[in-house]
């Protein structure tokens, strides 16, 4: 099975995540920047999985950047899942999170989306994760991988 994991991080702690979440799945599995995942790297995937620090409610610009990039054709029929970072405080909450736009973003386009979106907590703004994060990371992978698998 062949996994692309993409992801954006400004102060390290999604990066954390992202690596924990390949870091969790067997076969091919690619973990990318945003920035460095251009379309070529979707081609004869069967997993995409996205994550970005939520900022101002909505993914960051990197993320948002390669959502753009991402076209129809390119993610049509492909399983997906999205996550992100974020601080557990309620009134952050009135501005929405990342997981779900990137979501909506992925499924719009014909993705497959295996799992709902999934929260990783962050202490404060610049980290560090919350206790456990990195072990529930790569539980949540293994999750998506399964419910890849059974569809
Ligand atoms: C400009 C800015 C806006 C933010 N807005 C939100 C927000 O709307 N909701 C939230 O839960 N966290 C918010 N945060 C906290 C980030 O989610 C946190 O910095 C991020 O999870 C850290 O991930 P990173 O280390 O990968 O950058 C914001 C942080 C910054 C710097």
């Amino acid at each position: 099975m062949k996994t692309l994991v993409v992801y954006d991080s400004v102060y390290g702690n999604t990066e954390e995540i992202a690596k924990a979440i390949g870091g969790a799945i067997s076969g091919d599995v690619k973990v990318l920047h945003a920035g460095e995942a251009n379309l070529s790297e979707l081609e004869g995937i069967d997993l995409l999985i996205a994550g970005a620090p939520t900022q101002g409610g909505r993914p960051t610009p990197a993320m948002q950047g390669f959502l753009k990039k991402v076209s129809g054709p390119a993610i049509k029929g492909i399983s997906a899942a999205a996550f992100d970072t974020r601080i557990s405080a309620k009134w952050v909450g009135i501005f929405g999170y990342a997981a779900g736009k990137i979501a909506k973003n992925l499924k719009k386009k014909g993705g497959n989306l295996v799992l709902n979106p999934e929260p990783f907590y962050v202490k404060g703004t610049e980290g560090p994760l919350k206790e456990g994060e990195l072990e529930r990371a790569a539980g949540w992978a293994k999750e998506v991988v399964k419910s890849k698998i059974t569809g």
